[in-house]
C-alpha cells in the first residue's frame, strides 16, 4: 500500500506546473539542437568534386605511418619517404606520392599566406623644444603573414588541391582515385601533353569565364575546411564545417571582376608585393575563420602575384654567381628538405617527462620531402644533392635528365614545431627545448637550433617521387647566413 502511495505521490508531483515547464525548458532546447543539426546533416550532400577537376594527393594511409618504427631503415641510400605540399603557408599540407617541383619549390607549396594588419607608431616624433618625446598620432597599417606560432589552430585548417583534369573526365567519375600526377608521364611525351600540366608563372589568360562551379579555367581551385564551433554548442552538436573554395590560378578576367589589389605583405624582413584575395572568402565566412583562429585583427589571405616573386637572398650557390633564385610564401627557401632519423633520434632525446616523448610526429617540422635510409641529421652535411628528374626542352622538344638541388642551409627551428598537426594545440616546451639542448649545432644560426635543410632547385621544372634514390653529390660543413642583420 506504502508503495502505491509514494506512486501517486510521485506522479502528483511530475504533472504540476512547475515541474512541467522545468521538463520542457531543460529537454525542449537539447531536442531541438538535435533536430536541427540533424536536419543540416542530411540536407548538406557534400559534393564529391569540382566538374573537370581532379583532386591532388595521395590516396590511402600516409607514407608517413610507419615513422614511429623503431629503427628506421638505414641501408646507408637515402629515399624519398613522403612528399608533402603546403598550399597556404602553416596550415596542413597535401601528401603526394609524386609532384611537380619549380624553380620556387614543390607545385603549390606556400602559394597562399594568411596575413593580420597590425600597427605600430608611425615613425618617431621629433622631440619638441623642451626634450620630451611627442606621442605621435600616427600609425602605420601594414599586413603581417600569419603562422603556427602564434596561431596554433592554423594547423586544423585543411587543404585540398583540384586541379584541371587533362583527361577532361570529372573528378566524380574520377573518385579522384587515380594516380596524383600532374606532371607528364615517366616518358615525357610531346608537345600536345604539356598543356594541361604547363607552369604555374603566369596568370594565364582563361580560355572561357569560369561558371559558378566551373574551376578549371581558374587552374583549378584550392579547398579549406575547418570546424567552427559556435559560443553555444552542447555537446559539439552545432559544430559546423565551414569551406572555402579559392581559385589556383586566377584568370586576368576574374582578378579585374573581383578586383584584386595588390599589397605589401611583410614576410620576416620582406615585404614582397602579393594579390589580396580576400575578396574570394564569403564576409561570414571569414569572421567564423578570424573567430576560430582567435586572431583579434583584420585578418586577409593573400596570394604569390607571379609576376613579382621574392629572391632568395642567403647560402646561394657559389658556383652560379649572377643567377636569381626564387621562393613563394616560404620562410626564406624552396625545398625543405627532413630525415626521418633525425626526428625518432630527437624524439629519443625528449625527456621522459614530455608529453610528446616515444610520438613525435615528423608533420611538426612541415619538410616538404622527408627521407629514410640514412642515419639521424646525416643530411646536415650535404651541399648537393640529385633527387628525382628534371624536365627540360629544347629545339628537339623535352627531354629529362637528373634533377640538383643546392642545399643551402640547415634550417633554424622556432618553437612551431611544439604544435601538435592534428589538434592544434602549442605544447609549452617540446619539442622546441630539447632542441635546444642537442641541436644547436650551427653558429650561423644561433640561438637557434636547426634540424633539416634548406634547398634550392637548381631547374625550372622537374619531378619527385616518393620512393626516388637521393645522390649525394657534395657534402661539407654549413654556416647559416642570418636575415637578420
Ligand atoms: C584586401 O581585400 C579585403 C576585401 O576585399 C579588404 O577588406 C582589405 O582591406 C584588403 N587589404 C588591403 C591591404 O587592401
Amino acid at each position: 500500500m506504502a508503495a502505491i502511495a509514494l506512486l501517486q505521490h510521485y506522479i502528483e508531483y511530475l504533472t504540476t506546473p512547475t515541474v512541467l515547464l522545468t521538463i520542457l525548458v531543460v529537454v525542449g532546447p537539447i531536442l531541438y539542437t538535435v533536430g536541427v543539426e540533424w536536419a543540416i546533416a542530411s540536407k548538406t550532400v557534400k559534393p564529391s568534386g569540382f566538374s573537370g577537376c581532379r583532386r591532388l594527393g595521395l590516396v590511402g594511409p600516409s607514407n608517413l605511418i610507419t615513422q614511429h618504427e623503431q629503427p628506421p631503415l638505414t641501408d646507408g641510400i637515402p629515399r624519398v619517404k613522403a612528399l608533402f605540399t603546403y598550399p597556404i603557408k602553416s596550415c596542413r599540407g597535401v601528401e603526394l606520392s609524386a609532384t611537380e617541383v619549380e624553380a620556387t619549390g614543390l607545385k603549390f607549396d606556400r602559394l597562399m599566406t594568411f596575413a593580420q594588419l597590425v600597427s605600430k607608431p608611425a615613425k618617431k616624433a621629433d622631440k619638441d623644444q623642451g626634450g620630451a618625446a611627442v606621442p605621435s598620432e600616427e600609425w602605420q597599417h601594414q599586413w603581417r603573414f600569419i603562422t603556427q606560432r602564434e596561431f596554433p589552430r592554423l594547423a586544423l585548417l585543411r587543404t585540398e588541391l583540384w586541379v584541371p583534369d587533362p583527361r577532361g573526365r570529372t573528378a566524380k567519375a574520377n573518385g579522384h582515385g587515380g594516380k596524383d600526377l600532374q606532371v607528364p608521364s615517366s616518358k615525357p611525351r610531346t608537345r600536345s601533353r604539356t598543356r594541361g600540366s604547363t607552369l604555374v608563372g603566369q596568370l594565364e589568360k582563361g580560355d572561357k569565364a569560369a561558371g559558378s562551379g566551373d574551376w578549371t579555367a581558374q587552374g583549378g581551385c584550392l579547398v579549406v575546411r575547418f570546424p567552427f564551433e559556435p559560443d553555444f554548442n552542447p555537446l559539439g552538436l552545432r559544430t559546423q564545417e565551414v569551406k572555402l573554395v579559392l581559385p589556383l590560378v586566377p584568370t586576368i578576367e576574374r582578378a579585374k571582376a573581383k578586383q584584386y589589389t595588390t599589397e605589401d605583405l611583410s614576410i620576416w624582413k620582406d615585404n614582397p608585393q602579393a594579390l589580396n584575395l580576400t575578396c574570394e572568402i564569403d564576409k561570414v565566412a571569414l569572421e567564423k575563420l578570424r573567430y576560430f583562429l582567435g586572431v583579434s585583427n583584420p585578418l586577409a589571405l593573400f596570394r604569390v602575384d607571379p609576376n613579382k616573386p621574392r629572391a632568395v637572398t642567403r647560402c646561394l650557390p657559389a658556383d652560379k654567381p649572377g643567377e636569381e633564385f626564387k621562393v613563394g610564401f616560404a620562410d626564406a627557401f624552396p625545398v625543405n628538405i627532413l630525415g626521418l632519423a633525425s626526428v625518432r633520434k630527437t624524439d629519443a632525446e625528449l625527456p621522459a617527462t614530455a608529453e610528446v616523448k616515444g610520438k613525435l610526429d615528423a608533420r611538426r617540422f612541415r619538410a616538404n620531402i622527408y627521407i629514410e635510409g640514412v642515419e639521424a641529421f646525416a643530411e646536415d652535411e650535404w651541399k648537393k644533392i640529385i633527387v628525382g628528374t628534371r624536365i627540360g626542352r629544347d629545339k628537339d622538344g623535352l627531354f629529362e635528365c637528373d634533377a640538383e638541388y643546392h642545399v643551402a642551409c640547415r634550417t633554424a627551428r622556432c618553437t612551431l614545431p611544439n604544435v601538435h598537426p592534428d589538434t592544434g594545440i602549442k605544447d609549452k616546451n617540446e619539442p622546441y627545448t630539447t632542441l635546444g639542448k642537442t641541436r644547436k649545432v650551427d653558429k650561423g644560426a644561433l640561438p637557434h637550433p636547426c634540424l633539416g635543410v634548406h634547398t634550392i632547385p637548381l631547374f625550372a621544372s622537374g619531378i619527385l617521387r616518393v620512393g626516388d634514390e637521393i645522390e649525394v653529390l657534395e657534402k661539407g660543413e654549413h654556416v647559416y647566413e642570418k636575415m637578420f642583420k
